[in-house]
């Protein structure tokens, strides 16, 4: 075994995930990639190898805890315990009602997005604590800060950012240190697919930003690549936001008596 670190990518198949990946391997990191696209998955691998680095795809539904905690056995075999997770497998949905909501897709989104984080960060935690040092980077979102008409992921992203807390208490004393960060509208495939299919509104999007420009999936891998680094060594548990100062702006430009510049 060398001193490289492994990295554990969960939705490491494409969009922020994969910006991820490709940062750590261009640190020196072996990838593993875990994912439910396995042609994403294999292309994402032969793109990441790129760097020089070990890569691997593992087919895994997040939402399978029996499934994650065999794929974490295969990959501390193969590549060694990991040191770096990031949980980026999601599921993201539409606007829709409470009372009309298709529940079926609700509890999934619940399966993949809040237990498939909590089953990959036990997983891969086991492995973190047998080493005594480690570092996890959930994905939280603009969801996890405030109230946003998407009824499961809404919730769900809430619920991951105080999963975190709980878990940078419980692993702290092993050296393990969590953290979250939270993206605005980053524009991956999957956006671009929304706005082009009328579901995300472009021009209301940039109306309630403070920067002009969003972040794209290489400023969200710098952020998950500071809170793993020595620099964040002192950092635990907090929700660090990527969002082009959306959390300030969002009730700022919205205000009923208008904003001074437009008076
Ligand atoms: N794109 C955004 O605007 C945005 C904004 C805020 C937060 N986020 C969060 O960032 C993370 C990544 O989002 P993204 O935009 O890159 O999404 P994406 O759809 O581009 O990528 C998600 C990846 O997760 C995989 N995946 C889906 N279900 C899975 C499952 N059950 N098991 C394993 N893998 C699964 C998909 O195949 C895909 O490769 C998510 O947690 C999302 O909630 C995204």
């Amino acid at each position: 075994m060398t001193d490289r670190r492994t990295a554990v990518i969960t939705g490491g198949a494409g969009g922020i995930g994969l910006s991820c990946a490709i940062r750590f391997a261009s640190e020196g990191c072996s990838i593993a990639v875990l994912d439910v696209d396995e042609r994403k998955g294999k292309d994402a691998v032969r793109q990441i190898a790129r760097q020089g680095v070990p890569a691997s795809f593992y087919p895994c539904d997040v939402a399978d805890r029996a499934e994650v905690l065999k794929v974490a056995a295969t990959v501390q075999r193969e590549m060694g315990p990991a040191d770096i997770l990031v949980t980026s497998a999601a599921l993201i949905p539409n606007t829709e009602s409470i009372l009309d909501m298709d529940m079926d897709l609700h509890d999934r989104m619940w399966q993949v997005n809040y237990h498939g984080t909590l089953h990959a960060c036990i997983a891969f935690g086991r492995q973190m604590r047998e080493q005594g040092r480690g570092a996890i980077v959930t994905l939280g979102s603009i969801n996890s800060l405030l109230p946003l008409p998407l009824p499961a992921y809404n919730p769900g992203k809430a619920a991951i950012q105080r999963l975190t807390q709980l878990l940078a208490v419980e692993l702290g004393r092993h050296g393990i240190r969590v953290n979250s960060v939270a993206p605005t509208y980053v524009l991956t495939e999957g956006l671009q697919e929304k706005i082009d299919a009328g579901q995300r509104d472009p021009d209301k999007i940039m109306g309630v930003h403070a920067l002009d420009a969003l972040p794209d999936g290489d400023d969200i891998s710098q952020a998950v690549s500071f809170l793993c680094s020595e620099s964040a060594s002192k950092i635990t548990g907090v929700l660090l936001p990527v969002d082009s100062g959306w959390a300030a702006a969002v009730s700022y430009k919205t205000y009923a008596g208008g904003v001074p510049w437009s008076i």
